[in-house]
């Protein structure tokens, strides 16, 4: 979170941290590092809330371009993203360890 660019926050539930995301800008184009949400606190649309407050972050940061990877296998975060406007566009063989595994690379275009 030191890191320059870096910009994070947290979603809670009765004063607990319940959800994280950390991104990253640099210039025009932003990454979305990671983004979790605890289990019993799931589906309840906070993950919703915390990749909409940082979209519109970057927005304010004059990020044109945001991408992210994903874990091939990982179905409910690409269908997650994709209903926000993520699309896929490559794939990244061997990227993740522990298991071995392909990235998907998405990403979407901020309006100016
Ligand atoms: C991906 C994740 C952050 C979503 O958080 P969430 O708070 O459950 O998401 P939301 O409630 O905002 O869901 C929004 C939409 O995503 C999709 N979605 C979320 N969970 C889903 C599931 N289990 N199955 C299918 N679709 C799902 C749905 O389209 C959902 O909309 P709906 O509930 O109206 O159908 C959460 O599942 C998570 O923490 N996963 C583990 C970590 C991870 O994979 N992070 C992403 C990789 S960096």
């Amino acid at each position: 979170m030191n890191s320059p660019g870096a910009v994070a926050f947290v979603s809670e539930v009765e004063g607990r941290v319940t959800g994280f995301i950390i991104g990253r800008q640099v210039a025009d184009e932003a990454e979305v590092l990671n983004l979790a949400v605890a289990p019993m606190a799931r589906r309840k649309g906070q993950g919703g809330a915390l990749l909409k407050t940082v979209l519109e972050e970057f927005r304010m940061l004059s990020v044109r371009r945001v991408y992210l990877e994903v874990r091939e296998s990982n179905m409910i975060a690409r269908t997650f993203y994709a209903k926000h406007g993520f699309s896929q566009t490559g794939k990244r063989l061997k990227y993740y360890r522990k298991p071995e595994e392909a990235a998907i690379v998405m990403e979407m275009r901020l309006a100016g």
